[in-house]
């Protein structure tokens, strides 16, 4: 374990001496790595650093203005709203991998756009000690969304928390203040609600993906699942009223899991089922049906894209 309060300083002095009277700029998330190195970079530096948050979006319920509370105290923070841009890029696309690849240059637009307005010459990234590992060793290059430095000309990067493991960027964080990025939430993956709705990203089917993983975060909570969520799988028929109508098929996941490499699907009762499905069905006049995903992993992947 690392020793917070001299790390802090030693980080803050660092990258103080690195960037001078530069600008940088960094890519915030709201997960605890961007959010510790951004708020090092901050205390250092203050207002030279420029924070931006990209709204895709495609974000889990609540998650921009959560954003904006926790990291009110920057007043250099820049939300940058490109819901538009991205439902637009990605128009017409079915495929899970072009998906992925069309958020990610996506991201990479707006954020050079961002970076450039700045004038930054340092680019702050909150990469941590297993991250690097990882990608001398060549996995999970995929899962990141962006390969940020090559695409815009900084005079350098700065990583205040590349030797950290994440536990010891949760205890910065904790001595930072930052207690409500270190709340223990579920994985998200980089693409967001994009590829937990099948077929094309439409507002309509998001919209229905957001409020039923809202849904299904809150009811499960105390199951503690390693990753709960909702996923928009199709259209079938359904009941309203005395109407047949064509609605929405909700998909609902709950896994046990180490590393996400393996999972089982979780096994709930009854009534925390049929309370989902009353809440899913019951704010979405659209949702025709809701179904409870019993599949291990393998044969399935934790996500449906
Ligand atoms: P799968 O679906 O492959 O997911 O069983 C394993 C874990 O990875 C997450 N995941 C992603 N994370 N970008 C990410 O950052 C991605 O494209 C992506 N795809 C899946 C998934 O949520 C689970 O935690």
């Amino acid at each position: 374990m690392v020793d917070t309060e001299s790390f802090i300083e030693d980080a803050v002095a660092e990258i103080r001496e690195e960037v001078g009277d530069a600008h940088a700029v960094i890519a915030l998330s709201g997960g605890v790595d961007s959010s510790v190195a951004a708020a090092l970079a901050y205390e250092a530096i203050g207002e030279q650093l420029t924070p931006v948050y990209v709204d895709t979006g495609l974000m889990r319920k609540g998650e921009t203005e959560g954003i904006r509370d926790i990291f009110s105290f920057m007043e250099s923070l820049r939300v940058v709203d490109a819901h538009e841009r991205f439902f637009d890029a990605l128009s017409g696309v079915v495929d899970p991998e072009v998906k992925r690849e069309v958020i990610g240059e996506q991201f990479i637009r707006e954020f050079e756009r961002e970076a450039k307005d700045t004038d930054a010459d340092y680019l702050v990234q909150g990469t941590i000690y297993p991250d690097r590992i990882e990608s001398e060793g060549g996995i999970k290059s995929h899962h990141n969304v962006g390969g940020l430095p090559d695409v815009v000309d900084f005079e350098g990067i700065v990583e205040p928390v590349r030797d950290l493991y994440k536990d010891e960027v949760r205890e910065v964080a904790r001595a930072l203040d930052l207690e409500e990025v270190v709340a223990e939430r579920m994985p998200f993956p980089g693409p967001g609600l994009a590829v937990r709705v099948i077929g094309e990203v439409t507002q309509e089917k998001v919209e229905v993906a957001r409020e039923a993983c809202h849904v299904v975060e809150e009811e499960l909570e105390e199951y503690d699942p390693w990753q709960a969520f909702a996923a928009v799988v199709g259209k079938g028929t359904g009941v309203k009223g005395d109407n047949r109508v064509h609605g929405w098929i909700v998909a609902v996941r709950s896994v046990e899991s180490r590393d996400g490499m393996t999972a089982r699907a979780q096994e709930l009762d009854w009534e925390t089922l049929q309370r989902i499905q009353s809440r899913i069905t019951g704010t979405n006049d659209n949702v025709a049906r809701v179904v409870y995903d019993v599949t291990h992993k393998p044969p399935a992947t934790i996500e449906y894209e």
